[in-house]
């Protein structure tokens, strides 16, 4: 995925390649920890509504906006802003969208070491040692969390440091339909059990009355955080694009792809927490459903624990492992949005600027890893209303600035159909008035 040679910028190896780097960006932690968690603290099916909208209002565009930058420039998130005009004040929007991707690598760090954790958990628990369960389970006992950090981290820093073209192509190939059966076994399984409708319906039936402001900004910054959009990622891939590509494709496809991916995600958690309320665990407090935060963390060992054993342990550990892989794609991503500005801006090698930041980023991972009230906190300030500053921004510098209609020229290249001249409008209205309006009024709400 990234490119071998620090001085001269690469191509990813296929249109395939590029795909599946950015979906790999895309899907990860996001679908399967943070969109069940926000699913069930902001009253079911009516988030999952607002949450489609926004992705494809919101999302989609601006990330047709991000990647048409980056492949634009052939530049990093601060380069790409400085190629465009010669104000001094646009790079400071790439400046943020880098600060993002780091604090978003520093806390998702923590929470890819607890997927590493439970890989062990399903095998003791197999064996039947409870005291290594107690502790892998615990989400958070800090050593053991700092411990899965430490090797989650330096596994991203190798791989961004080596820069794998068609390692992580290969890896992407078999893991996503892997992930996907793997998904649609459990949810076969769950649906057979008792409760599982209840959830069903909790997840599918819209309660209009329960979309507030709080609600929107929520399924707002998921379509972000979702897509890594706002964080740099998506213009340092499209840095990493040739023109042959067919942009608007690549990134319909990259949001069907996340988008499904979290859905069904969502189909399995929330009905699973109803099977496991029908096995009498507490999953409602004073009416509302639990907390949601690390609900997926919860919920799924149970549901592995319910299981006859061999089965249990064979698809629990291959979940978590695929879990692991599916963040992993999304750490290098984030690790790559500043190390591309080191090597760009700064001249320096890919070796050095991923050891750096990747230590850099580790420390905060071992402060948080014995904190992790912390997560929700820097998820919040970066994660989400972060995220969502440096789009708005974004929107405003395409729509006044470079102008869409220099965006839209280069959105042409590979676009190959008759119908561009309807779709390329209709995406500057978008970019212009649309986004930055919704993301403007949205942010408002929470000041
Ligand atoms: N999109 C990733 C996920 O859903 C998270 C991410 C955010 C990746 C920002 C890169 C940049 O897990």
């Amino acid at each position: 995925m990234t490119p071998d040679d620090s001085q001269n910028r690469s191509c990813w190896g296929s249109k395939l390649g590029f795909i599946l780097a950015a979906a790999g960006s895309a899907i990860g932690l996001g679908s399967i920890w943070r969109f069940p968690g926000q699913v069930t603290d902001d009253g079911g099916a009516s988030y999952l509504l607002i949450y489609f909208i926004a992705t494809f209002l919101v999302g989609y565009p601006i990330l047709l906006a991000e990647l048409t930058l980056g492949r634009d420039t052939g530049k990093n998130p601060v380069g790409a802003f400085r190629a465009l005009s010669s104000s001094r004040i646009f790079p400071f929007i790439g400046l943020w969208a880098i600060i993002c991707a780091f604090m978003i690598l520093t806390y998702y760090t923590v929470v890819a070491g607890w997927t590493i954790g439970f890989v062990f958990e399903e095998l003791f628990n197999f064996i039947g040692l409870a005291a290594p369960c107690a502790i892998l389970s615990d989400l958070a006992n800090g050593p053991k969390n700092a411990l899965f950090s430490l090797i989650f981290m330096l596994l991203t820093i190798f791989i961004v440091k080596s820069g794998v073209n068609s390692g992580i192509e290969k890896a992407s190939k078999v893991m996503m339909p892997a992930l996907i059966i793997i998904l649609f076994g459990l949810i076969g399984y769950v649906f057979t059990q008792d409760g599982s409708m209840e959830g069903l319906v909790y997840y599918l039936t819209p309660d209009f009355h329960k979309i507030d402001s709080k609600l929107i900004f929520d399924a707002l910054g998921q379509a972000f955080f979702a897509l890594s959009l706002g964080s740099g990622a998506m213009i340092t891939y499209g840095s990493y694009m040739s023109r042959k590509n067919n942009l608007a494709e690549s990134a319909m496809f990259v949001t069907i792809a996340d988008l499904g991916i979290s859905f069904i995600a969502g189909l399995l958690i929330i009905p699973a927490m109803f099977v496991a309320q029908h096995n009498g665990i507490a999953i409602f407090a004073k009416g509302t459903l639990m907390s949601g935060e690390d609900l997926a963390f919860e919920v799924l060992p149970s549901l592995f624990h319910s299981m006859s054993p061999i089965t249990g342990v064979v698809l629990g550990i291959s979940f978590f492992i695929l879990l692991a892989i599916t963040a992993v794609t999304s750490t290098i991503s984030m690790l790559e949005v500043p190390v591309a500005y080191l090597i760009d801006e700064k001249g320096w090698g890919r070796g050095k600027a991923a050891w750096t930041l990747g230590i850099l980023a580790l420390a905060i991972s071992l402060v948080i890893s014995f904190n992790i009230s912390l997560i929700g906190y820097v998820d919040l300030i970066f994660g989400t209303i972060g995220l969502s500053i440096s789009s708005l921004c974004l929107c405003i510098f395409l729509g006044y600035v470079w102008k869409t209609d220099s965006a839209i020229s280069e959105i042409s290249f590979g676009f190959g159909s008759s119908f561009f001249h309807t779709f390329s409008r209709a995406w500057a209205v978008l970019i212009k008035y649309i986004d930055p309006l919704i993301i403007g009024v949205v942010l408002l709400t929470i000041l």
